[in-house]
């Protein structure tokens, strides 16, 4: 995994942005994987500022969302949906239509539906750059410990770690969702490439299992070692219990000048 070091937030926020822009002016009709979260806000909103002030156009992206609470419809202040709408979607010309977000409001045959989710992917010829967060129990998507490597979108029962850390978006006395719909791990690693971006110090324990520690299902981001492109950019906070800092910051050297590409 390439390991990028910034020293804050803002920095992450500049890097990643740079990173998904130059990917959109490479690919017009890049088929963009993307997160919900707090580490997300900061990035969509550098993504809107190329829209608004350097014309980046996503006119031809299409996006796929990792997961959706179960039981929670799209005009619900706590869904994805929302989420997205919020932070990305209404700051940038992107087409309703090339928009696919897990439904969380689906009853019935679950496993048909999800695997309708992974034929919209297939059939938009597959995700060519995957954003992702971490959760601080290691999960990617809300593929929780013990996922399958070989898992696809499916519903998953959240962790307490995880419906505890999602209690503070929800309101006093406010139902927190038990369950979501999420791409698997196995869909995941299909994406061409893939950007971890990781903040603050409650993540520092499970970024360095994903990164340092062994490959294992209970640590789900542990699999992105299984990746040929996979890139985490940390911040200072969240890479603090890295043993191997100076190594990747030799790489990152290395790679802006052998390879630069990896960076771009
Ligand atoms: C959400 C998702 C999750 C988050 C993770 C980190 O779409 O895929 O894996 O990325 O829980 O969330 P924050 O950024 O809120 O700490």
């Amino acid at each position: 995994m390439l390991v990028v070091l910034t020293s804050n937030h803002e920095e992450l926020n500049r890097e990643a942005g740079r990173i998904v822009g130059n990917a959109v002016r490479q690919n017009p009709a890049l088929r963009l994987g993307l997160a919900t979260g707090n580490t997300m806000i900061g990035v969509y909103h550098e993504l809107a500022r190329l829209h608004r002030e350097e014309a980046l156009d996503f006119s031809r992206v299409v996006t796929f969302n990792l997961d959706e609470y179960l039981g929670i419809s799209p005009t619900h202040p706590h869904s994805f949906h929302h989420f997205m709408l919020e932070n990305f979607f209404s700051h940038v010309n992107i087409d309703p239509r090339n928009v696919h977000i897990p439904d969380g409001t689906i009853t019935g045959d679950y496993e048909k539906y999800c695997a309708s989710f992974e034929d919209d992917i297939l059939r938009a010829g597959g995700i060519d750059l995957q954003i992702l967060g971490i959760g601080r129990n290691g999960h990617i998507g809300f593929n929780e410990p013990t996922s399958s490597f070989a898992s696809r979108t499916r519903l998953k029962v959240l962790s307490k770690a995880t419906v505890d850390d999602n209690r503070k978006f929800f309101g006093a006395g406010e139902t927190v969702p038990r369950c979501a719909i999420t791409m698997g791990i196995g869909t995941i690693l299909a994406s061409e490439r893939v950007l971890m971006l990781v903040t603050g110090a409650a993540k520092a324990t499970a970024v360095a299992h994903a990164i340092e520690g062994p490959i294992t299902s209970s640590v789900t981001a542990s699999a992105l070692q299984l990746h040929a492109d996979a890139t985490a950019i940390l911040d200072e906070e969240a890479a603090a219990q890295l043993k191997q800092k100076d190594y990747y910051r030799d790489v990152m050297e290395m790679t802006r000048l052998f390879t630069p590409s990896r960076l771009s």
